[in-house]
């Protein structure tokens, strides 16, 4: 780890989510079953993918707005053409939609972190990432905070992405559709890996990847009922970066991020998206 990263680490651990949640209680697997299996009481989700399925759960509550943290050891070794997702998304055609995915690699070679924001249907809103460690030896926590001001995407509680509410501006964003939290394990070897040249290699199935410590700290919406009404504001909902934190993204994003749709001008002819000139943090 380099030693911009470590400092990152140790002030991120002092200011990290504690409590956690309880699969049992809190998800449904939805698919692949018996690929998916809740172990040690609740406290541990494993997702596999064979040459037959893949296998994936979902929240059993809607959010509007909150902070969603998961702990997720991704598949060892030889992971090409696998995509390991933790996101949000709202049911519909003109869905919202918050992506967090690990898209797999040959042994040894990078995994690649995959982000995206849909609002009103419409995502084109990526930003890729290398990790400063191997996702494979530990568990480590990955959050999506969604609140009425900005997604702020975090892996060990360091802010990686930030996507601001420019609706002022006329840029969509997810601000009235409630969501689920997913999980998922599949197959995407059509173009996951190295652009969909390295496939999956079905002679070192069954990939499992192993979800811990699931946290959503959000707004449960049901019916007309939400679950922060008549509540005392919690510090998610007005989370944003203070100076130092956006000074930190920003040497950050230029380390670790490995593509940026704002500035893939050969993809927007007809000019980048508007948000990609205000302010990013
Ligand atoms: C899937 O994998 C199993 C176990 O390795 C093997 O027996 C089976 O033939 C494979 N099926 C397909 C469709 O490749
Ligand atoms: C896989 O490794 C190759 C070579 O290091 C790299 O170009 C690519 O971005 C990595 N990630 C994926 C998902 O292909
Ligand atoms: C939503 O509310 C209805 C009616 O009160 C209840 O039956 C249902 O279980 C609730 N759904 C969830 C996911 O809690």
């Amino acid at each position: 780890m380099d030693s911009f990263v470590r400092v990152l680490v140790v002030m991120a651990f002092l200011i990290g989510a504690t409590s956690a949640g309880n699969f049992n209680t809190d998800v449904t697997i939805t698919w692949g079953q018996p690929r998916a299996q809740i172990l040690n009481n609740g406290q541990l989700l494993s997702l596999s993918l064979d040459n037959t399925s893949g296998s994936g759960f979902e929240s059993k509550y809607d959010f509007l707005y909150g902070r969603f943290d998961v702990q997720l050891k991704l598949i060892p070794g030889n992971s090409a053409g696998t995509v390991t997702t933790f996101y949000m998304s709202s049911q519909g055609t003109a869905h919202d939609e918050i992506d967090f995915e690990f898209l797999g690699n040959a042994s040894g070679q990078p995994y690649t972190v995959h982000t995206n924001v849909y609002a009103q249907g419409v995502g084109n809103k990526e930003q890729q990432f290398r990790l400063w460690y191997d996702p494979t030896l530990a568990f480590h926590t990955y959050t999506i905070l969604w609140n009425p001001l900005r997604i702020i995407y975090m892996v060990d509680n360091i802010p990686i992405r930030v996507f601001n509410n420019y609706i002022a501006n006329g840029v969509q964003y997810p601000t009235s559709q409630p969501m689920k939290v997913y999980g998922s394990l599949w197959n995407a070897d059509d173009w996951a890996t190295q652009g969909g040249q390295v496939k999956t290699d079905w002679t070192k199935a069954p990939f499992t990847a192993t979800y811990k410590n699931y946290n959503a700290n959000g707004c449960i919406v049901n019916g007309t009922t939400n679950s922060c009404s008549n509540k005392p504001r919690q510090s998610w909902q007005t989370m944003g970066l203070d100076a130092n934190a956006k000074k930190n993204i920003q040497t950050l994003q230029q380390k670790y991020m490995i593509y940026n749709y704002c500035t893939d001008v050969n993809r927007f002819p007809q000019g980048l998206p508007k948000e990609c000139g205000l302010p990013k943090f």
